[in-house]
């Protein structure tokens, strides 16, 4: 198979969340980025039902993956590999995901990765400023995870520092959101009330920072409860809520915790690189705070442009090309979605499944499925792109 080991063209998807994303990447290059969104789907719930995503991911799959290399302009029998999204995250959507990438990697005879949706949201910056210094510092932000990551071979060996001990940053948002009745996601419209306000009105607790707290680990949970609660106590006095001053005094209150804790961990770890992804990097006050606070520090900020911050299949194809790039064994086709993925599982590999069409042999986990039903295997091609 003509592979350039340097440039691979790599297909990812991703469904680990409300997003089907699928993109397509060239070594570092951006060559497409399709995402069909089931958040409207999710909204009048206020939060992600698991049960609706799966779905969605379903009816927008097949959808998703023409449209990418219609805008990519590549044909999937010149791809080099097929990357996607083995977990962290619900498992009924992540299955949708691997499901797709094995059956078009079956079909197609190109090996499979299943990645970490962790270590593809850190990935992604190749995208954008290129080659990832090693090490890396990464604080990943989401609805769905806040993470300090030290990530010295972003294939291979990423170490988890710190993380929240109750919500993630960007349910906090949702729910004070919620709370001021703003919709959702809260974390857009949070951003946009804030600029309007005043940072300093309010003192909220910044959670964790205490000189016996866990260095690196987040808490959202005390702040949310005194946000409400402060909220609560102007409605019962019959007073009007300042929502552009509520909005700006809390999100200062999680953006100075995010920064305060990552630039310490940089400089703990004499990491001069930091980069932000996740949902909530697209916040603006967090890209500007974290900005000063790292110019401060001597410390190189990357941020990816908020389209790559929120989950996409751009992402895990970027791990994908890395992968194939360093050499990486692919996954063998009895990968499963782990919705509990540990982030020091960057990838999940198996024996390397092309191997077992070269010499006819196989090994690995058991279960019998062999490569030789190479008819299947031409026929689907010839049904699905020819
Ligand atoms: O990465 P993402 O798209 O999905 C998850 O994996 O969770 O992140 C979505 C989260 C939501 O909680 C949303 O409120 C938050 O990111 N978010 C923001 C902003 N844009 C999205 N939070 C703060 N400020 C923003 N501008
Ligand atoms: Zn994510």
């Amino acid at each position: 198979m003509a592979r350039k080991a340097d440039e691979p063209l790599v297909l990812g998807i991703e469904t680990s969340c409300d997003e089907t994303g699928v993109g397509i990447v060239r070594g570092h290059t951006l060559l497409a980025d399709a995402v069909a969104s089931s958040v409207d789907e999710h909204a009048r719930f206020g939060g992600v039902v698991p049960e609706v995503a799966s779905r969605a991911h379903l009816e927008a799959m097949v959808p998703t993956i023409q449209r990418a290399l219609k805008e990519a302009g590549v044909s999937a029998k010149d791809l080099d590999g097929i990357a996607v999204t083995a977990g962290p995250g619900l498992a009924g959507a992540l299955l949708v995901g691997v499901s797709a990438a094995k059956a078009y990697a079956y079909a197609l005879g190109k090996p499979l990765y299943g990645v970490n949706h962790l270590a593809s949201h850190i990935c992604v910056d190749q995208l954008e400023h290129g080659a990832l210094p090693e090490p890396t510092m990464a604080l990943l932000v989401s609805g769905g995870h806040s993470s300090l990551l030290l990530a010295p071979d972003i294939t291979a060996d990423v170490r988890p520092l710190g993380s929240t001990i109750d919500d993630a940053a960007g349910e906090a948002f949702d729910k004070i959101a919620r709370v001021l009745n703003l919709g959702f996601p809260g974390g857009p419209v949070i951003d946009r009330y804030a600029r309007e306000g005043d940072p300093d009105a309010i003192r909220f607790p910044r959670g964790l920072t205490g000189p016996r707290d866990p260095i690196y680990d987040f808490s959202f949970s005390g702040l949310k409860t005194a946000v409400a609660r402060w909220i609560e106590a102007r409605r019962a006095a019959g007073e009007n809520v300042p929502v552009a001053d509520v909005a700006a005094s809390f999100q200062e209150a999680v953006v100075d915790v995010l920064t305060r804790k990552a630039v310490r961990a940089c400089k703990d770890h004499g990491v001069d690189h930091l980069m932000i992804g996740g949902g909530v990097a697209a916040n603006t006050r967090l890209r500007a705070m974290a900005q000063r606070r790292c110019e401060d520090a001597g410390i190189t900020l990357r941020v990816p442009r908020p389209k790559l911050c929120t989950d996409n299949g751009a992402m895990v194809a970027a791990l994908g090309a890395e992968m194939v790039a360093r050499g990486r064994a692919a996954s063998s086709w009895d990968l499963s979605a782990d919705s509990s993925l540990p982030v020091t599982e960057t990838h999940v590999p198996g024996h390397d499944h092309e191997d077992d069409h070269d010499h006819g042999h196989s090994h690995g986990h058991g279960h019998g499925h062999s490569h030789d039903h190479d008819h299947v295997h031409e026929l689907s091609k010839q049904n699905l792109y020819e």
